[in-house]
C-alpha cells in the first residue's frame, strides 16, 4: 500500500539564533497504548495530549474496527472499551500505514482471539520483520494463515479456542516485541511472563497495572526483569494525561544546540528513564540543557527543557544506553556533525530495521552533506566540523522515514549550505506541528512549493 499523502520536497537552511517556547506533541508510545488499553478496557477512558498523528491514528481505526467506541470533544478523546476478552473480528484488513508499533502491538493483543484478522501497511512497513513477534504468538497457539516471504505484512493470524501461557524470554532489546507478548497474555489464561534481559521502555507495563492488570515486575540479582501478567482480568478506563514526546523534543532540542546564539525552552517533556538516553549523550557532549520544574504527572516524570546554542564535543556512546535512545540517533548523528572530534555510536543493529534501515539512511544523508562519517555492521563514527563550514548542500534520501526527515532538515539550519529532503509528507506519522512548530522558534524549513512560489 503506498503512502497517501503525495511526495514533497522540503529545504532547511542556516537560520539565525532560534528562540521561544513550544510544547512537542504527545508522547507517540503512550498514545498508541492509550487508545489499544482504552480500547480494550471496560468503562471510559479520557485523553488530552494525545498525539494526533497517522501511526496513532491507524491505531485508533483498528480499535474501532474491533468494536471500541471513540470520539473526540473538544480537545479530550473518549473511548468506551469493549472489555477485555470482547475484542470483534474486523470486518476489513486493518491498515496500519507506517506505524511498527501500532501494528505489532496489535498483533499481540488481537492474535490470540478465535478470529482471523489481517495486517496491512505501506512500503515502509510491508519491509520490516514481524517473526519477532509471530514466534512467540506462534508458541502461543497463533496461527499465522498468511503472510509475505520472511513473515512479512501483508499478514493474517487466526487465534486458537484458547491460547496457552508461554515464558518468553525477549531475544533483542525491543518493547515492541514484550509489549505484544505481554497483550497477548491479557487474553490468556494463567499467568505469561516475559523476560527482559535488556530493559526497554516500560510505558505497556506502567500503562496496564494502571488499568488494573494483574501484572508485577522482579529484577534478578543479574538485572532480568521477569514479568508477569495474569490473563483474563478486568480492565477499567482510565484517565489519561499524554506528556511530550521526547524523540519528538530531540529536533527542537539539538537545532537549538547547532544554532548558536539560540536559547529556547520545549515545556513538558516525558522524563522516563527509560527515554531519556539523547540528553544523557547531549549533556556530556557539552549541550547546554537546563532541567527545569520537574514533576511527576500522570504516574510520570516530566519537566521542561531550557537548552541553549553550545559548543559541542564528540563522545562515545555506549551500546547498552540504546534502549534509552533508539529512536534519538538520527539527531544525535547530527548534533555529531557540529562537534569537535569524533563521536563513536555502538550497539546500532536495531537500527537496521526501524522505518528504514536507519544506519546507512543516516551515513549516505551524512556523507551527501559532505559530513565525514563511517558506517560499521553496527556502528556509526562521525568526525563534526564546529562551526558547519563547507557542511550541507545535498540531498536525502528520507526512505518513507519521518525522523530522517526531521533530522536533516535540522542540520540543514546549521550548515554553511541548505539541505533539501526529497520528501517530509512522512513526518506527519510522529510530529505533524514540526514545520510550524520549528519555524515559530526561527528555523528557516519551507516546502518545495512555497520556495517555487
Ligand atoms: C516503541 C519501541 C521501539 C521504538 C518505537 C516505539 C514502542 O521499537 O523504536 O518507535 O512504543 O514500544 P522496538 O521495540 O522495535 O525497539
Amino acid at each position: 500500500m503506498a503512502h497517501d499523502a503525495k511526495q514533497q520536497s522540503a529545504t532547511a537552511r542556516r537560520s539565525s539564533a532560534l528562540s521561544g517556547t513550544a510544547r512537542v506533541p504527545g508522547d507517540k508510545s503512550i498514545s498508541h497504548r492509550s487508545f489499544m488499553f482504552g480500547g480494550l478496557a471496560s468503562g471510559e477512558t479520557r485523553i488530552t495530549g494525545l498525539l494526533e498523528g497517522e501511526d496513532v491514528m491507524r491505531t485508533g481505526e483498528a480499535m474501532k474496527a474491533m468494536g471500541a467506541h471513540i470520539t473526540k470533544t473538544g480537545d479530550e478523546w473518549v473511548i468506551r472499551g469493549t472489555g477485555n476478552g470482547a475484542l470483534l473480528e474486523p470486518a476489513a484488513p486493518l491498515d496500519f500505514g507506517n506505524a511498527g508499533t501500532g501494528s505489532r502491538l496489535t498483533m499481540g493483543l488481537v492474535g490470540t482471539y478465535d478470529m482471523e484478522t489481517t495486517f496491512i501497511g505501506d512500503a515502509s512497513l510491508q519491509s520490516r520483520p514481524m517473526g519477532r513477534v509471530l514466534d512467540p504468538l506462534r508458541e502461543m497457539g497463533v496461527q499465522v494463515l498468511k503472510s509475505a516471504a520472511g513473515d512479512r505484512m501483508p499478514l493474517t493470524l487466526r487465534g486458537p479456542k484458547v491460547a496457552a501461557p508461554i515464558s518468553y524470554r525477549v531475544p533483542m532489546a525491543s518493547a515492541q516485541v514484550k509489549s505484544a507478548v505481554l497483550l497477548a497474555g491479557l487474553n490468556t489464561p494463567g499467568i505469561t511472563t516475559v523476560i527482559e534481559p535488556v530493559m526497554t521502555r516500560d510505558h505497556t507495563e506502567k500503562m496496564l497495572k494502571g488499568f488494573g492488570a494483574n501484572l508485577e515486575v522482579e529484577t534478578d540479582s543479574q538485572g532480568v526483569r521477569h514479568i508477569r501478567i495474569e490473563g483474563q482480568g478486568r480492565l477499567a478506563g482510565q484517565v489519561i494525561a499524554v506528556p511530550g514526546d521526547p524523540s519528538s523534543a530531540g529536533f527542537p532540542l539539538v537545532a537549538a544546540l547547532i544554532v548558536p546564539g539560540s536559547d529556547i525552552t520545549i515545556e513538558n517533556v516525558l522524563m522516563n528513564p527509560t527515554r531519556t538516553g539523547l540528553l544523557l549523550t547531549l549533556q556530556e557532549m557539552g549541550g547546554s540543557i537546563e532541567i527545569l520544574n520537574p514533576r511527576s504527572a500522570g504516574g510520570e516524570d516530566v519537566a521542561d527543557l531550557r537548552v541553549r546554542g553550545s559548543e559541542l564535543r564528540g563522545v562515545t556512546v555506549p551500546p547498552e544506553r540504546a534502549p534509552s535512545m533508539i529512536d534519538e540517533y538520527p539527531v544525535l548523528a547530527v548534533a555529531a556533525a557540529f562537534a569537535e572530534g569524533e563521536t563513536l555510536m555502538e550497539g546500532l543493529d536495531e537500527l537496521r530495521v526501524k522505518e528504514s534501515d536507519r544506519l546507512s539512511a543516516v551515513a549516505n544523508g551524512l556523507k551527501a552533506n559532505s559530513i565525514d562519517c563511517t558506517e560499521g555492521e553496527a556502528s556509526l563514527v562521525v568526525r563534526g566540523r564546529p562551526g558547519g563550514k563547507g557542511l550541507g548542500g545535498g540531498t536525502v534520501e528520507t526512505h518513507l522515514d519521518h525522523r530522517i526527515a526531521m533530522a536533516f532538515l535540522v542540520l540543514g539550519l546549521a550548515a554553511e549550505k541548505p539541505v533539501t529532503i526529497d520528501d517530509a509528507s512522512m513526518i506527519a506519522t510522529s510530529f505533524p506541528e514540526f514545520m510550524g512548530l520549528m519555524r515559530g522558534l526561527g528555523a528557516e524549513i519551507e516546502f518545495a512549493a512555497e520556495a517555487a512560489g
